[in-house]
């Protein structure tokens, strides 16, 4: 039994796809989420940089003294997680082997579409993962740098949305894949869109809702759940508007959040 909190973090609202899994799964667990709101996207940056922000991100998380963290951006997952993994004392987990693990299992032609930001496409970790766990599966990728701009401005499903989901993903559509992750965790808030783009034969893995399944099994495994509730069960933080995110971030979460997020300064981390 630990009944520390689970530090999550992404670059902005896109982690709130875990954070709701959590929440779902875990009724006891509390949750200390970091929003990079000051300085997304995360995606179209240097490797340099994104190693940099995690790094920051991670020290504020542990700053709450968190028994465990979760990566949920898959831009940190795939950029930076496979270079810091063991600097820190806690276990940090990341998106990219959850995700990868549900898209093999979930195939059944072994045609498998891949989206993320620039850096994570350009990394290559989904598609290592694939090939690595069932051989002989094609991959077929597209980097989709609108997405992110896309959610934090409320786009969730608008006929801007339409056009962009069309754009991005037309050539993923027509290599007949089954099996679509939407490999940053912002982009289950334009499942909608992404959805009906692709056809109801096209299974949707969403990096978030996988990466809580996992934490469950190492929950279990390390026998670390969270006895009881606490009082302040969710608390989040963001490095820019807080108004911008209780607005959004309640829209999704389909609560009030206002009066529970702070803004920090992370440049101090
Ligand atoms: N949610 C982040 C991810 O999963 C968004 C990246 C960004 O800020 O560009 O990749």
């Amino acid at each position: 039994m630990d009944n520390r909190s689970i530090g999550v973090f992404d670059s902005g609202l896109g982690g709130l796809t875990a954070a709701k899994e959590i929440m779902d799964l875990f009724p006891n667990e509390s949750i200390v989420y970091f929003g990079d709101t000051g300085r997304v996207p995360y995606g179209t940056r240097s490797k340099e940089t994104i190693l940099k922000y995690t790094y920051s991100d991670i020290r504020f998380l542990l700053s709450h003294d968190v028994k465990m963290i979760v990566i949920a951006c898959g831009t940190a997952s795939s950029a930076a997680l496979p270079h810091i993994k063991d600097e820190f004392s806690v276990p940090i987990y990341g998106v990219v082997d959850a995700a990868g693990y549900a898209a093999v299992r979930a195939t059944k032609n072994g045609r498998i579409g891949i989206i993320g930001t620039s850096a994570t496409i350009k990394s290559g970790a989904y598609t290592e993962y694939i090939k690595a766990h069932r051989p002989g599966t094609a991959t077929f990728e597209s980097a989709c740098p609108l997405f992110v701009p896309l959610v934090e401005n409320g786009h969730f499903d608008t006929q801007l949305t339409e056009l962009v989901v069309e754009e991005y993903l037309s050539g993923i559509r027509s290599a007949g894949v089954d099996t679509l992750i939407l490999g940053c965790t912002h982009y289950p808030l334009l499942q909608k869109a992404i959805a009906r783009y692709m056809g109801n034969d096209v299974t949707l893995i969403s990096p978030g809702r996988e990466v809580s399944r996992f934490l469950k099994k190492k929950l279990d495994e390390s026998k670390r759940h969270s006895p009881e509730r606490d009082k302040e069960q969710y608390r989040y933080y963001v490095s820019d508007s807080v108004e911008q995110f209780e607005e959004l971030g309640g829209i999704f979460l389909e609560k009030e959040i206002d009066g529970q997020v702070s803004r920090i300064d992370i440049e101090k981390y």
